[in-house]
């Protein structure tokens, strides 16, 4: 089966890459041809884990995934077209912007030769498949075609091995013909004995926007309770651990730390609430989550503005950039909002990370960035750690006591043992502890 990616993003080069392993013949489409090129060339756009072996694989040896900045031949012979383009959130009312995903449906409708299914894995609101098929009707000469659903539940950082060993498959379609060809798709997983839930097209649109406002309200909540958890003398760590292990709860997503960031839950919350609000319905617990995340790392930099008694020449390292471990994206990063905002009381920043200081040299014009751990603490008045890096969980804390002009840590993300770190003369700010 021949199966075509439109947008080589995260999503589609992932998944492109991921059902070419799986044994298709993929064609991965962008109209950006430098992205195209610099892929060619095997440079990867993102860091993910696993995505350059992968990418060589398929691309240089066994030849299943194809580039290409054309919609024909790829389109009139794929039996399957995923929809991967960005969905960003629109400035004036933080709805999701469509705008790319519809005029990629006017252009495969102007492509299409043969039957196919036509599948938005882009993140889209409730309603976004059914107009594609609309504007697709408009355009499309003749051909029968049918239009689907299918989420992605990706991690960035952890991204092929979650889509080789998903918890689920979400497929909502409107016809038997596209449900069958849409499961063998994912057949490889039957192995594993993936569910793959089948459901119309509305309700697999849905599940996607539930599944990340739930996570992300996991998230607000335990970091609100370890406000309290500061105030009361309790430990937030054993209060997340005792209640994840009570089944109904669930362990996952209750470490609490400086907010969530990254590319889907700040955007997917958002546009959640604006589709409800549409629908004349309110989702006022997301409401609530969206709020609490935005005042988090404005409260945690207060927090460490606080601590100095003497705003000026505040020399700060930041440890870490990017939203999250793994991944070189610094989109909604809690890190650089709590830097600029220490930038803003007059405190200076000198930040690392392991990957993504690229990306954060063309953003946080007012930082200064260090090359390791060690050259970023030298004379500096304290070292927060942003992001729970592999390599920041166990650095040599007595060494950099001798490095920094006062030893004093905030750590964001508890990844230390308070009563370790302060045996080695640091003053230990973390969260919720
Ligand atoms: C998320 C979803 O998990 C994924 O299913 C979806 O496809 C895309 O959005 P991702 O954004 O890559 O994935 O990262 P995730 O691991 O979910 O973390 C998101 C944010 O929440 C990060 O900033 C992370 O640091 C934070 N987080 C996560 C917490 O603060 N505490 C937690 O317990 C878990």
């Amino acid at each position: 089966m021949n199966i075509a990616m439109i947008g080589t993003g995260y999503v589609g080069l992932i998944s492109g890459l991921c059902f070419a392993e799986f044994g298709f013949n993929v064609t991965c489409i962008d109209k950006d041809k430098n992205r195209l090129n610099a892929l060619k060339n095997g440079k990867m756009p993102i860091f993910e884990p696993g995505l350059e072996d992968l990418f060589n694989k398929h691309f240089f040896t066994t030849k299943k995934i194809k580039l290409s900045n054309q919609m024909s031949p790829a389109i009139s012979n794929a039996k399957v077209v995923f929809i991967t383009v960005g969905t960003p959130t629109r400035r004036i009312n933080e709805d999701a912007d469509l705008s790319a995903v519809y005029d990629v449906a006017k252009e495969v409708a102007k492509n299409i030769t043969n039957y196919c299914v036509i599948v938005t894995k882009s993140t889209v609101p409730v309603g976004t498949s059914r107009k594609i098929k609309n504007i697709m009707t408009r355009y499309i000469k003749g051909t029968n075609f049918d239009v689907a659903s299918n989420p992605e539940f990706l991690r960035e950082g952890s991204a092929i091995n979650d889509f080789m060993r998903p918890d689920r498959i979400i497929i909502g379609t409107d016809t038997k013909k596209s449900e069958k060809i849409l499961k063998s798709v994912y057949r490889p997983l039957y192995l594993t004995e993936t569910p793959i839930i089948s459901t119309n097209i509305e309700t697999a649109e849905l599940i996607k926007y539930a599944s990340n406002s739930f996570l992300a309200t996991k998230i607000a909540f335990i970091n609100e309770v370890s406000n309290l958890c500061e105030k009361v003398g309790a430990n937030i760590q054993d209060v997340s651990k005792a209640m994840g292990l009570d089944k109904r709860i669930g362990a996952k997503f209750l470490h609490a730390g400086p907010g969530f960031g990254g590319s889907c839950f700040p955007k997917d919350i958002k546009a959640f609430s604006v589709t409800a609000k549409k629908h004349k319905t309110k989702l006022s617990i997301v409401d609530a989550v969206n709020l609490s995340n935005k005042n988090r790392p404005i409260e945690i930099a207060k927090k460490i503005i606080k601590y100095f008694p003497k705003k000026s020449k505040i020399n700060i390292a930041l440890l870490g950039l990017s939203f999250k471990p793994n991944t070189d994206d610094i989109r909604d990063s809690t890190s650089i909002i709590i830097g600029n905002k220490l930038i803003e009381a007059g405190f200076k920043i000198c930040a690392y990370d392991p990957k993504s200081m690229e990306n954060a040299k063309l953003k946080c014009k007012n930082f200064s960035f260090a090359n390791n751990v060690n050259d970023a603490c030298a004379n500096m008045d304290a070292v927060i750690i942003g992001t729970e890096w592999n390599e920041f969980r166990a650095l040599d804390l007595s060494k950099l006591k001798r490095l920094v002009k006062k030893p004093v840590i905030f750590d964001l993300r508890n990844i230390y043992n308070p009563d370790d770190v302060k045996r080695i003369g640091w003053e230990y700010v973390s969260i919720g502890r």
